[in-house]
């Protein structure tokens, strides 16, 4: 084992508009319902986040913080929807720094794709790009008029001014995955025929209008990224015989250029019309998981009543698990090869960088020392994301500066981490990870008893 080299391409610093990243490894959003119900922040918040700062990356990008209320996906998440959240803010962004290590919050709206309205907004439908509930849930839409497009380009503004004023090293609009500024920008999704519809530069309008609203806000001198899908062709993977295809590689490449043009630091290269979804987390439906969790969406969808009936009952779950897995390209003879996911975006992100020439920053898989660094000697991105990688090995950025070329016990993108989210602690659930079962249950109840005891 040979200790990090000065040449490793891992460990050399990046410096984007201002902000250094000390490696090229950032720890990617990943949402779990630790705060309290009105978005105010935890300490079981800051507990969790400084644990990655600790493990050596260079930077964190929060879970998905929501700008209004209406528009958070799933309460219990820390929100940036108003001044009162700045001081907490403010703190878990203190704690981070004393690490070496940069924060970036993560600007969300979910629109029609709210897994679970808060109380207030319970039986409304989620505002959108459109009037059709979403292929999956079937969760509620309308169309919003343009000056609700206006209201929420202004409140994406001031989240970013409070962001700023916390302290954070930057921000991520979040355009990708099925959530309010995708649902205008996919060809799938968006069936206006006003100035925000039909060709693809009005779908992109809305996300340009927000990209101006923030850089008005924060100043031209403050990091600012957008998180995207670089293609949704895969929608409808839920629903067989839908035929709506999405937006191409060719699309997003066109709408990166224009990013660039609208004053953008960063564009996070991710995949797919919805969340969760085959290629995001790419890996394994645990159907078994999914029974026990959805009835949570009971109500929030016309699907989701059939659905949860269904999964009840193994064959269906199996066909379920099936359906999930038939357009993914990461099996073979039916099984998972975690080889194929590492790494999944980066042909896309290659062309996404040279088209627009902006920092990429490629999600997909990663947790092992030698594909990351090829990745970045040629050049496909700048820097990656890692989410569940650094879920199951929070130390991986510190293994890999010993020396270490993956970790022991690697992620195996079961994904009962994404599917337990909503009703359970955000933790690693693969019992085949740990020594025994109340040794997961130990790790996961850990970060309240950090928090308790102020461990951060
Ligand atoms: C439990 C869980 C929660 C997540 N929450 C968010 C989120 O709040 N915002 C976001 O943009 N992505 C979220 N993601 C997606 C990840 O940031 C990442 O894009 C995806 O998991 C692929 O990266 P990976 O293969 O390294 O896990 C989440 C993923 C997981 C597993
Ligand atoms: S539950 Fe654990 S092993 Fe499974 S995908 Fe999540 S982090 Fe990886």
């Amino acid at each position: 084992m040979t200790r990090q080299s000065s040449l490793d391409p891992i460990f050399q610093p990046l410096t984007v508009n201002g902000l250094t990243f000390k490696n090229r490894i950032i720890r990617s959003s990943i949402g779990g319902r630790i705060d309290y119900y009105d978005g105010s922040m935890s300490g079981a918040r800051i507990a969790w986040d400084t644990r990655f700062a600790r493990g050596g990356v260079s930077a964190i990008i929060s879970s998905n913080a929501g700008i209004r209320p209406d528009g958070i996906a799933v309460p219990g998440y820390a929100s940036i929807d108003d001044d009162h959240k700045v001081p907490s803010w403010r703190t878990l962004v203190r704690e981070i720094h004393k690490h070496d290590c940069r924060y970036i919050i993560q600007l969300h709206f979910s629109g029609r794709q709210r897994d679970l309205a808060r109380k207030e907004y319970f039986g409304m439908p989620g505002m959108s790009s459109t009037d059709k509930p979403d292929l999956v849930h079937g969760l509620r839409a309308r169309r919003m008029n343009p000056s609700e497009i206006d209201e929420v380009v202004q409140a994406y503004g001031r989240a970013a001014r409070r962001a700023r004023d916390a302290g954070a090293d930057g921000v991520e609009i979040v355009a990708c995955n099925g959530y309010l500024l995708h649902q205008f920008l996919s060809s799938a999704i968006n069936d206006r025929t006003d100035e925000y519809g039909g060709g693809l530069k009005a779908r992109a309008r809305m996300l340009l209008e927000v990209i101006a609203a923030v850089r008005a806000e924060v100043g031209r001198d403050y990091f600012v990224s957008v998180k995207l899908s670089a293609r949704d062709e895969h929608n409808a993977w839920t629903a067989p015989f839908s035929r709506t295809a999405g937006n191409t590689i060719d699309d997003s490449v066109e709408v990166s250029r224009w990013l660039a043009e609208a004053g953008l630091d960063a564009i996070h290269l991710s995949q797919g019309d919805t969340f969760p979804h085959p290629r995001i987390p790419a890996g394994a439906l645990p159907a078994d998981d999914a029974r026990h969790t959805y009835n949570l969406m009971y109500y929030e969808g016309t699907r989701v009543p059939t659905t949860f009936f269904l999964l009840q009952f193994k064959p269906f779950r199996r066909l379920f698990a099936w359906n999930w897995g038939r357009r993914m390209p990461f099996r073979r003879h039916g099984r998972l090869v975690p080889a194929l996911i590492e790494g999944m975006n980066q042909a896309d992100a290659a062309r996404i960088k040279a088209a627009s020439g902006l920092t990429v920053i490629c999600v997909g898989g990663w947790q092992h020392a030698e594909p990351i660094r090829a990745a970045l000697t040629a050049c496909h991105c700048d820097i990656v994301s890692i989410a569940r990688g650094l879920l199951a090995n929070p130390d991986l950025v510190n293994q890999f500066a010993a020396g270490q070329a993956g970790p022991q016990k690697p992620c195996t993108y079961c994904n009962k981490c994404a599917f337990n989210a909503l009703a359970h602690p955000l933790a690693c659930y693969d019992e085949s990870r740990f020594e025994s079962r109340e040794e997961m249950f130990e790790e996961a109840y850990r970060v309240y008893q950090e928090a308790a005891a102020g461990a951060h």
